[in-house]
């Protein structure tokens, strides 16, 4: 018998790459996705069945299907968000999380799998940062993936389904739509003589290339069997926003670009200027990330620069 997996925000940019991934292992795929970031054209239109349905409306009204897992990414995934609209995380990240949390038991769904983020964190004082960490919160978006993994974590206990939830670090590569990177290129292409670049530069953070980030979701989500299980996602290496700028020009071929930074420690209210998760309780289940941060990069770059990536912009 086929299984059956639904993604939400499957039309994202990591949504669409969980979904090619779950159709390589067999699975018959729903995306339900209102398209407010999301885009058609990352997906396979053909081998999916495709909803188009915003996820704040009352779960009851969700089209009913008989699924084995659900991956929960719909979200506001802009961290900055928050800062002029103090709903949006509210509304898009937590209310739509327990409707998804309602539609599951309502639905017989038994395993869920929740994309969540190192802002839960906020500004922690351990690094490499174990999942442990007591939290320091510093954005409204890192407060809502808190508060959505409290409410997981409860409907776990209750035994409505097994949950995994992991903290990603910022994915990048093919099918990226926006991010540091995005704004960097989008800027050069503008302009190639200069750059503008938020705080002083020196932030430093961690960044996973989205292949190794699929194969982790997929098979850390498949191996663990616990009731409720945290786990941070990201790299053993680390990079500062300056380093990665000079990656990005070099990529371009551009080698005279002037860097204006608009200074302090942070880039915007609620930046941590230090972001960089332990992944050992990851790695016990055999995953650790192949593509080192450069690389993939690279790879984002001549993606954004390429006519896939141009269909979108
Ligand atoms: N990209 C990253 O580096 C990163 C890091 C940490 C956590 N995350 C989390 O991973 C998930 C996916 O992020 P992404 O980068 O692919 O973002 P994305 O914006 O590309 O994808 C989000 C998808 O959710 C859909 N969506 C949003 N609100 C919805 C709603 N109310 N109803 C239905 N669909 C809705 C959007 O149309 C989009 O397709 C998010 O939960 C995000 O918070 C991402």
């Amino acid at each position: 018998m086929t299984s059956e997996a639904i993604v939400t925000g499957g039309a994202g940019f990591i949504g669409a790459n969980i979904v090619k991934a779950l159709l390589e292992r067999g699975f018959k795929v729903h995306v339900f996705d209102n398209l407010s970031t999301g885009n058609l054209d990352n997906l396979p239109l053909d081998k999916i069945n495709f909803c188009n349905i915003d996820l704040k409306q009352n779960y009851k009204d969700w089209p009913t299907i008989e699924a084995s897992c659900i991956y929960h990414l719909a979200a506001n995934a802009d961290v900055r968000g928050g800062i002029n609209d103090h709903n949006i995380d509210l509304k898009e990240n937590l209310l739509v999380t327990k409707n998804a949390c309602d539609f599951s038991l309502k639905n017989n769904i038994k395993k869920f799998v929740f994309a969540s983020s190192a802002t839960v964190y906020g500004e922690p004082n351990i690094f490499p940062t174990p999942e442990e960490c007591t939290s320091n919160q510093t954005s409204l978006y890192g407060a809502s993936k808190m508060s959505s993994e409290a409410f997981i974590q409860a409907y776990s206990n209750y035994k409505y389904f097994q949950s995994t939830i992991f903290r990603f670090v910022s994915w990048i590569g093919y099918g990226y739509s926006h991010g540091v990177i995005y704004d960097f290129v989008k800027k050069l292409l503008n302009d190639p003589s200069k750059l503008e670049i938020l705080g002083n530069g020196k932030q430093i953070k961690s960044y996973l290339d989205v292949r190794d980030g699929v194969k982790g979701v997929i098979n850390i989500s498949e191996l663990h069997d616990q009731n409720s299980s945290v786990f941070n996602l990201g790299h053993f290496q680390t990079m500062n926003v300056r380093n990665l700028a000079d990656i990005v020009c070099d990529e371009m071929n551009l080698n005279k670009v002037e860097y204006h930074f608009t200074g302090g420690e942070r880039g915007w209210v609620g930046d941590s200027p230090l972001v960089h998760l332990d992944t050992q309780k990851a790695n016990k289940y055999g995953w650790e990330p192949e593509i080192s941060i450069e690389d993939s990069i690279r790879t984002t770059v001549r993606y954004l620069l390429s006519e896939d990536s141009k269909r979108f912009r």
